[in-house]
């Protein structure tokens, strides 16, 4: 069933009254329009959803591909107490997406990589996009994309990098949106209390390459191959090259494994 307001509201029940929700047909970006509304001063909790989006934002800069209703694309704003800090918010958010996608049907093989993709049996399945309202440090802009079913139109050389829930016998875009905010109410009031240090053991258990080889590309130094180690308090990725334990903390990397 495609994106209804009435419907994602009966499907979060008293999770409702959280949430301040507008469901879109089309837009340019929901994070873009969202940051717009934060800036004007939207509430805490607002969401834009859209059914479709022409120029979906992605990380490093890229865009977000998808056709009408083959993806849930929404965003929400979130105002945290004055004094918390964003690092790690991301990830947080990323265990949010992966207790929800799991609970609604893709099951356990659901993993996070490093910083903000949510992989199904290896191939990406979503991604998340933190933007900061401008003038507001305390105020996030939560993007998230999740394949329902791959475009038709997606070139062929993407296709076996990319997942769809479609593979797991389809997820109602009104129950995933649903899931995905009644699990962010949860994980975002815990990032308030005690930041991501409060979920960063349960973001371990749902990583996808624990102590496996891999490598960290950037468009700016040379690759760098060793052991993931998973993230610190901060978020940050632990990459253990020959025994000794580097911090990265940018998100301009992508991170591949180095064996299948
Ligand atoms: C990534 O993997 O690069 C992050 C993708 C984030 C895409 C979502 S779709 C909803 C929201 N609006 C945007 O323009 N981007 C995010």
């Amino acid at each position: 069933m495609a994106l209804a307001l009435a419907s994602v509201a009966a499907a979060l029940g008293a999770h409702a009254r959280r949430f301040d929700i507008d469901v879109l047909d089309r837009c340019d970006s929901t994070n873009a329009v969202l940051l717009d509304r934060a800036e004007r001063g939207a509430p805490s909790g607002t969401v834009v959803a859209a059914r479709e989006q022409t120029a979906g934002r992605g990380r490093r800069g890229r865009t977000w591909v998808s056709a009408p209703d083959d993806s849930l694309t929404f965003s929400l704003l979130w105002r945290f107490p004055a004094g918390t800090a964003p690092a790690g918010l991301s990830l947080a958010v990323g265990v949010a997406v992966a207790r929800a996608v799991t609970k609604v049907g893709a099951g356990e093989t659901v993993r996070l990589k490093w910083p903000n993709d949510v992989l199904l049996d290896g191939r990406k399945l979503g991604g998340i996009l933190v933007e900061l309202v401008p003038g507001a440090p305390h105020a996030a802009v939560i993007g998230i994309g999740l394949n329902l079913r791959l475009p038709e139109a997606m070139p062929a050389e993407l296709r076996p990098q990319a997942a769809a829930l479609a593979e797991r016998g389809g997820v109602d875009a009104n129950t995933l949106l649903a899931a995905v905010l009644a699990e962010l109410l949860d994980v975002l009031d815990a990032f308030a209390a005690a930041g991501f240090a409060a979920l960063r053991e349960e973001w371990q258990s749902r990583q996808a390459w624990p102590d496996r080889p891999v490598r960290l590309s950037s468009d700016f130094a040379p690759p760098r191959d060793g052991l993931c180690r998973g993230v610190d308090t901060d978020g940050a990725l632990l990459l253990d090259v020959d025994g000794r334990v580097e911090r990265v903390l940018s998100g301009e990397v992508s991170l591949r494994p180095l064996t299948p």
